[in-house]
């Protein structure tokens, strides 16, 4: 699947039959729209539903494109899915193998599929995962998921269509110490170590909150699952899960999209369902770079105080650390700030190819190899062009963009909507692979703009 297609199939996924927005800069977004479900944990969360022996119910499920795939692949294996509003419900009770063709027609659309391998070798002591996909930003190999389903026992057979692995005698528990502390290697080990015999100890893991929700939600379905200080974490496999119900942790990631936005547009916005815990790191960034934010009970309000914005020196790292999610709008909020910042991205080696958009409207931004920031980190030695530098402050001016991915995509959004003149920006329907109703949100906040099919 090319970019355009894939962006196609991810905006007919939600209903969206628009592929170019005609922006027209210079309004700031001011208003008020709501925060749902964390993409990256409610995809988790329903897969976890597989691992049970009775129905669940998931809510606060944002309509977004990879909801539609994890969707698509629990029907494949037998799951009846249900939506009511926002909220989901799963049933389990006929999982059956599903055939690979139907499940290669999902190759290339999301990287959630490797973490059904867990719960289907549970379940019916096989699985196939195909192609994956997931946004462009790096090599994003799965060795670490593919050792650690080894590890519990997995046979694992590289195919040219996809991975198939069976665990004719089901799954272990196993001492597992992770290279990188990876949020889905992390989850893999979780969504296995539930159910196998025996007792799973995961050295090195990722802590973020939306993983803090999946343990919250598998304790409910009857897990056991310790989490150390050391970020060690230790699973008592237990041999049956029950169905869990569940509200997902609102989207940390859209919040800080929004934020930066209201921040770059010189705006005003209140994002109901953001909380503060799960952003302190962005908010002290937020509050450096010279925007003001107001934290209330059922949201936050961000926005641009007047003045000049400054500029910051960011690395972004893994959980409590700054977001590599959150530093593609805050680069278009901080090509107005007056002096030179820098982004240190460290982890994922290739995640400023959206700033060549941003250049091409004017923005001045180098990339380097080495590490710009207070520590060096493991993309340095290896040449990878991971660093930024941004001056400002610039005039942005309007140009024609194609989305290359989720979050560089947003940023484009966020770069014409503060652009001097009007910006084309195509292949939108990759944005809503991650942001739900986002055109209706820009409509929401006042954005000055046109669809195109
Ligand atoms: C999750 O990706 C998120 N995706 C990403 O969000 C997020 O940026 C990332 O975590 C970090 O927070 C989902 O939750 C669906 P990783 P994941 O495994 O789990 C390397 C977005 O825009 N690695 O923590 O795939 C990898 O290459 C997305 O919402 C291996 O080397 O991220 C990367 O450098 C994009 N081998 C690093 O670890 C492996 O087997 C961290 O990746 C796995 C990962």
């Amino acid at each position: 699947m090319n970019l355009t297609e894939f962006s196609k199939s991810a905006g007919a996924a939600v209903g969206m039959d628009v592929d170019t927005l005609v922006i027209r800069g210079g309004k700031p977004l001011q208003g008020r729209i709501t925060m749902k479900g964390a993409k990256n944990l409610v995809t988790k969360a329903m897969v976890a539903s597989l691992l049970a022996d009775s129905p669940s119910e998931l809510r606060s499920v944002p309509q977004i494109s990879d909801v539609r795939v994890v969707q698509g692949l629990l029907e494949l294996h037998g799951v009846t899915v249900d939506r009511d509003g926002d909220t989901l419900r799963f049933d389990p009770s006929n999982v059956r193998t599903a055939h690979e063709t139907s499940i290669n027609a999902h190759a290339g659309s999301s990287r959630i599929p490797i973490l059904f391998c867990g719960p289907l070798l549970h379940q019916l002591g096989e699985a196939f995962i195909p192609d994956l996909g997931g946004c462009h930003i790096g090599d994003r190999p799965i060795d670490f998921h593919l050792e650690v389903l080894r590890n519990f026992g997995a046979v694992v057979e590289k195919l040219p269509s996809g991975i198939r692995m069976s665990a004719p005698n089901g799954l272990h528990g196993a001492k597992i110490a992770l290279p990188y502390p990876s949020v889905g290697a992390t989850e893999q080990v979780l969504l296995g170590a539930v159910r196998a015999k025996g007792r799973t100890e995961l050295t090195n893991a990722a802590v973020e909150p939306e993983i803090l929700d999946l343990i919250a939600i598998l304790q409910k379905m009857g897990a056991e699952i310790q989490v150390d200080t050391d970020r060690t974490i230790r699973i008592e496999g237990v041999d049956k899960l029950v169905g869990y119900r569940h509200t997902a942790l609102f989207d940390r990631n859209e919040a800080a999209s929004w934020a930066c936005a209201a921040l770059a547009t010189g705006g005003d916005v209140f994002l109901e369902g953001a909380r503060q815990p799960e952003m302190t790191t962005f908010l002290n960034v937020y509050r450096k770079a010279g925007g003001a934010f107001e934290i209330e009970d059922d949201g936050i309000r961000f926005w641009h105080p007047g003045g000049d914005l400054k500029p910051v020196v960011v690395e972004t790292d893994v959980h409590p650390g700054f977001m590599t999610d959150w530093q593609q709008p805050l680069v278009v909020a901080l090509t107005k700030a007056t002096g030179i910042s820098i982004v240190h991205e460290t982890v994922y080696e290739q995640r400023f190819g959206f700033t060549e958009a941003l250049v091409e409207m004017g923005a001045q931004i180098q990339i380097h190899t080495d590490c710009l920031g207070s520590h060096a980190c493991r993309f340095g030695a290896r040449n990878y062009q991971h660093s930024a530098v941004i001056a400002g402050p610039v005039e942005l001016h309007g140009a024609d963009v194609t989305v290359p991915d989720l979050r560089g995509g947003f940023s484009h959004l966020v770069a014409a909507l503060t652009a001097d003149g009007t910006s084309r920006i195509s292949n939108v329907g990759i944005i809503a692979r991650g942001y739900e109703r986002f055109i209706e949100k820009l409509t929401t906040l006042g954005a000055d703009f046109d669809v195109e099919g």
